[in-house]
């Protein structure tokens, strides 16, 4: 059989990164990561594929259509996954032009030459090239306390720049299916953690925090709803849909695991208190500081994730508990990572948002 080519755009980042190393282990495949290494990119995530020919990185934007043309005629992909995004909703608020640039403009560009590849295509390849987009939960907006769960069908109600671009990149993906048949699929996840998370995010921002006995920020009174996800079930999840998802549909994926933001916090702090019983700053909870609330703060997201259990099977395997646990330890073993992110540029970004060095 032949090894299958995947083209991963963003793979630099959180969850690409940690999808790549899942396309590793399943088996013999060939993936080109193109990614632009933004701030978030870090090719440190990859490090220890170096020297493996199956894994092509490639320096570069999803607005390139140049690059793209070249990328796809050279390495004939039998999918593309979509991850390049800018992803974090402070910076979206502070500054939303590079997320119209690449989450809209790229998106767009990279469908349009996604397009013209898939189209010189012959059978059967052209009829089992997929393209998948990787989206968020963030797109339908916020629930109330006591409103059911998104499903698939909930309309797009995107409150941040950030999700608003996001949005707008599904609009397209949606509209590249119904109008030229290209065979995409679109997921819509809520909030994921892991290892290999920028530390500009709640869960690595407070473990990173707490462990150098820095006060932990909840914005507001700390009672917004996410529905937590580890990275590795969203990756698997991805692979499933990948694999059996219906050609032109949207899956949620989601924990199951609502929690407001404070819960989730003392979970980290006591976590912390339990695996570090010497640490100075126990009890870690009293580092907790309640400051300034985000513009436009979404109160709660859930996923309602019937579709995806139901029709392809998947479950998350981890736990809030179990997951995170695994990543509070990666967190405490991998400090050279830790400080190859912490660069200058990450130091300014929590300067200006949150005033403190
Ligand atoms: P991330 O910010 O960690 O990584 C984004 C990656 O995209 C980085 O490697 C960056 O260098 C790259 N990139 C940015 N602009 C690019 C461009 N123009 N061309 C090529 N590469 C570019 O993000 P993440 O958390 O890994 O999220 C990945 C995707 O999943 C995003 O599309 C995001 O919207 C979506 N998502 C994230 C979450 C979450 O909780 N993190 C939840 C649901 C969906
Ligand atoms: P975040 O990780 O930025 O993800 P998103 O905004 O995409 O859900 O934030 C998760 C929640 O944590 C969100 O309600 C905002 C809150 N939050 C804080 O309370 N303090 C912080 O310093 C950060 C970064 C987030």
């Amino acid at each position: 059989m032949n090894k299958i080519t995947l083209l991963v755009t963003g793979g630099a980042g959180f969850i690409g990164s940690n999808f790549i190393f899942a396309e590793f282990r399943r088996g013999d495949v060939r993936i080109v990561n193109l990614d632009l290494l933004t701030y978030a990119g870090n090719p440190k995530n990859l490090e220890s594929l170096s020297g493996n020919p199956g894994y092509i990185p490639v320096h570069g934007d999803i607005g390139d259509r140049e690059l793209l043309r070249t990328v796809m005629t050279q390495f004939k992909p039998d999918a593309v996954v979509n991850f390049a995004a800018e992803s974090h909703v402070d910076r979206s608020i502070v500054g939303p032009e590079e997320f119209i640039r690449t989450n809209v403009v790229g998106t767009f560009n990279l469908l349009e030459e996604v397009r013209t590849y898939w189209m010189s295509l012959q059978a059967p390849r052209r009829d089992t090239f997929r393209f998948l987009h990787v989206s968020t939960d963030e797109v339908y907006g916020s629930l109330s306390l006591h409103d059911p769960p998104f499903t698939e069908r909930t309309p797009y109600a995107p409150n941040s720049p950030y999700s608003a671009s996001k949005a707008a990149s599904d609009h397209l993906v949606r509209a590249y299916h119904h109008t030229y048949g290209m065979p995409c699929l679109t997921t819509n996840c809520s909030n994921n953690y892991g290892p290999m998370q920028f530390p500009e995010k709640l869960i690595p921002l407070m473990i990173l925090n707490a462990l150098g006995g820095k006060p932990l920020p909840i914005y507001g009174d700390g009672r917004n709803v996410r529905d937590w996800l580890y990275v590795k079930d969203h990756c698997d999840a991805i692979r499933m849909v990948l694999d059996q998802g219906r050609v032109g549909e949207v899956y949620n994926i989601g924990g199951r695991c609502e929690m407001s933001n404070l819960e989730v916090v003392q979970r980290i702090c006591s976590l912390l208190d339990e695996i570090s019983p010497q640490s100075a700053f126990r009890p870690h909870a009293s580092l907790i500081t309640f400051v300034k609330d985000r513009p436009g703060h979404d109160w709660r997201y859930a996923i309602d994730c019937t579709k995806i259990e139901e029709e392809l099977g998947w479950k998350p395997q981890e736990t809030f508990d179990s997951g995170l646990r695994k990543t509070i330890e990666w967190y405490m073993q991998n400090t050279d990572w830790i400080d190859s992110v912490r660069t200058g540029a990450y130091r300014q970004w929590i300067k200006s948002h949150y005033g403190t060095p």
